[in-house]
């Protein structure tokens, strides 16, 4: 079951720059920062409400986000939906075809789990599913 959107993931060329930009303007103080190796990224966590923004920089330029900058600039990178069971979620969307970039679930930021479903799979729309540790 689909309970909140997690978070959007908004891919930045200079995280510290976006960091202080973000505090400065809406008055967020920043929750979490994690480098996470397998996505090749950086993060810092914003809450808003039950969600986060998450800034996304790249380890380096062939990655996910640093081929994403590098062809779309920054921007919305994907948005994340907290489920609360994410290897049945998985399961119920391959079955509805829906093409999924992950099979099984993998270590996501936070101590979360997460898997990817291909942007063909919602509008254009990268998504993340997330469930909580
Ligand atoms: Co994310």
């Amino acid at each position: 079951m689909l309970l909140d959107i997690d978070h959007v993931g908004i891919a930045v060329r200079d995280l510290e720059e976006a960091v202080e930009h973000y505090a400065r303007t809406l008055g967020l103080a920043p929750v979490h920062r994690e480098v996470v190796e397998e996505q090749g990224v950086e993060e810092v966590l914003f809450r808003a409400g039950t969600s986060y923004i998450q800034l996304l920089a790249a380890l380096g330029p062939d990655t996910p986000v640093g081929r994403f900058l590098e062809r779309r600039g920054e921007g919305v990178h994907h948005v994340g939906y907290r489920v609360d069971d994410l290897a049945g979620t998985l399961s119920e969307l391959a079955a509805e075809g829906v093409p999924l970039v992950d099979e099984a679930p993998r270590p996501g930021s936070r101590g979360t789990s997460v898997a990817f479903v291909h942007p063909r799979g919602f509008a254009g729309v990268l998504v993340e599913l997330v469930q909580e540790p």
